[in-house]
């Protein structure tokens, strides 16, 4: 199927470990498309929504074994432990190979092994790399080709010499003769699942788990573990970060990029509707962004992906519209529930239930029951080129160019509504400290802060530490520092001692960005404090919101006690990354001590 020596190499000797009843090697039609889904709605693997309600959409239930990302069955195999760091689980290379070929041999037997050619970015972007994955999941060949560019066209930029990232996957549940396939076929067992990389030869194995990041590996696999290698090795970033442009009222745009943990409203933020006149949002991604300096000395950021791999539940037509739109038509849904008359429905879609609907799991949805109809992480899988907000540069292979940097997440307390770095350095140090409100609910985690730099925890492919010092080093080598962007961070999620939300969030969420944008043309709108530059009360545009202008003090409030008990946590924080912490951090931190000590 193509002249790539390397890749014929690489497929054959998978299939023979694997041992497919067949090979197909996806050409990203829309007939292969039609042909799959028409396979899996006759083989019961979905169900076809109703045209008039959804049209070209589907729906699927998973296996409740699998039905998230596996933190713990992901793994980095890098040759030495110290590279894999505290944050990762590891296991030596040659180790993690040896206990999953014995799992791989003959486990596609009785099924179809798919090869999927995609692209993370646009094709022939100088910033895009191209993936092949193996896969037998028809499920998964759908849901890549929405969330990637994928099929011949790939391979044509491939060529006979091209290099790939090869990505193996297996649902893992090989069929006997005869055998009827399951719904959801995967490995039960969930000590049987395995995500893993292996960064110094660019190498995904995943094995047992059907479910999104676990098996789509375009996405957080190759996007940013397997890319923050190599970004760290070549001189870019690969980032769990959405873009955004932003216009404002007299038409200048710039685009902003924002890292916030899971589940802390990303895909809200990147496809914001402003609740002030004449400000415009348009969104570039809401996962990813992997960016490179350009000839003129500016960051450009490209989103890898080609579609949202969305949280259902809580979207609706008030918190995101736009979301809501963008899986309108040709979508697939997993794990929402089921309406009588052929459309989805979730918790928080903003209407009832409707009478006779089927859950998640299959079942007549019952009130009476106090159990959910869809799981708290349903996804719908939608071509981002759906999105009524898409920007007009969302596909520009140069990139779009980055005027500033976000981090945040959810913080009742300390952390004001937004303010900026004083720097570059400072900056990393912002964002090496991030983190999110954990409440006592949340599965097996301690309530508390739960540390997230850079909203990269779960993804960073190598030592957390080595990765802030690559992003010193990009600071200190910018072929232009005076055109790098400029940091901030932001908290929609400040509480009174009541515990009620102190800022409305969502579509006013744009009077916190025009305040960056207004900071980034020069404006005198900020006071400096011992945290950074935060906006004097006037500046932030509360026209036309009722009864907030109360709420300012505290909302940018930087409280000196509050601060130093943060500085306690960062300094554990700190304390895990042992002794490969920066010196350049580690002086943000006694700096800030030392500003903490000046207030009186
Ligand atoms: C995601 C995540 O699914 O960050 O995007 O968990
Ligand atoms: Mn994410």
């Amino acid at each position: 199927m193509t002249k790539n020596e390397k890749l014929n190499g690489w497929v054959k000797e998978w299939a023979e470990l694997c041992q497919p009843d067949s090979i197909h090697w996806c050409d990203g039609s829309e007939e292969e498309n039609q042909m799959l889904m028409d396979m899996m709605v006759k083989n019961g693997n979905c169900i076809k929504l109703n045209d008039d309600k959804r049209p070209q959409s589907y729906y699927f239930q998973s296996d409740p074994s699998d039905v998230a990302r596996v933190e713990n069955r992901t793994f980095i195999c890098s040759v030495k432990e110290e590279d894999a760091g505290p944050s990762n689980n590891w296991s030596d290379p040659a180790v993690m190979k040896d206990t999953l070929r014995p799992l791989y041999r003959g486990c596609m037997k009785g099924r179809t092994m798919y090869i999927i050619p995609f692209s993370m970015g646009p094709l022939g972007s100088e910033i895009s790399h191209i993936g092949i994955e193996i896969t037998d999941s028809p499920y998964v060949v759908a849901n890549m080709r929405i969330m990637t560019r994928m099929g011949k066209a790939v391979l044509d930029i491939l060529g006979e010499d091209g290099s790939f990232v090869p990505c193996v996957h297996s649902v893992g549940a090989p069929l006997q003769p005869g055998e009827k396939d399951r719904k959801w076929p995967c490995a039960p067992d969930i000590d049987n699942k395995y995500i893993t990389h292996f960064p110094e030869t660019n190498e995904i194995w995943s094995f047992g788990s059907g479910y999104g990041g676990n098996a789509l590996l375009g996405k957080k696999c190759f996007a940013l573990r397997i890319a923050s290698n190599m970004a760290r090795r070549e001189g870019w970033l690969a980032e769990h970060m959405l873009i955004m442009g932003i216009t404002s009222p007299r038409g200048v745009k710039k685009y902003f990029a924002a890292a916030f943990p899971s589940a802390c409203g990303k895909t809200n933020l990147a496809m914001l509707i402003p609740t002030i006149p004449g400000w415009k949002v348009e969104t570039v991604g809401d996962d990813i962004a992997w960016m490179k300096f350009g000839e003129d000395g500016r960051l450009y950021a490209i989103n890898p992906e080609y579609g949202f791999f969305g949280v259902a539940p809580n979207t609706s037509m008030k918190t995101n519209p736009n979301a809501m739109l963008s899986c309108r038509a040709n979508t697939i849904f997993t794990n929402t529930a089921l309406t009588p008359d052929g459309d989805i429905w979730w918790e928080g879609i903003g209407y009832d239930i409707p009478e006779g609907s089927i859950t998640w799991t299959d079942e007549k949805y019952d009130p009476a029951s106090g159990k959910p109809a869809s799981h708290p992480n349903a996804r719908f899988t939608a071509p981002a080129g759906q999105c009524p907000v898409i920007d007009s540069d969302w596909e520009n292979p140069r990139g779009v160019p980055v005027s500033a940097i976000l981090f945040g997440g959810r913080r009742p307390d300390t952390l004001p509504l937004v303010y900026q770095s004083f720097d570059w350095n400072h900056g990393v140090f912002v964002g090496s400290i991030a983190g999110s409100e954990v409440t006592a609910a949340a599965i097996g985690l301690k309530a508390g802060v739960r540390r997230d730099p850079f909203a990269m925890l779960p993804f960073c492919g190598y030592h957390m530490a080595d990765y802030f010092a690559h992003w010193i080093k990009i600071g200190e080598t910018a072929p232009d520092k005076n055109k790098l962007p400029r940091i901030f961070n932001v908290n929609w999620f400040r509480k009174d001692a009541g515990g009620n939300y102190l800022w409305p969030g969502y579509g006013d969420n744009i009077r916190a960005l025009k305040w960056i944008f207004e900071r980034l043309e020069g404006a005198d709108n900020a006071v400096e404090t011992a945290v950074g530059y935060v906006p004097k009360p006037e500046s932030i545009d509360i026209s036309g919101l009722e009864g907030i202008e109360k709420n300012l003090p505290e909302l940018l409030k930087v409280d000196r006690n509050e601060w130093l008990a943060e500085t306690e946590l960062v300094a554990g924080h700190f304390e895990s990354f042992g002794r490969k912490l920066p010196e350049e951090l580690k002086k943000q931190f006694s700096d800030l001590r030392s500003r903490l000590d000046r207030i009186q």
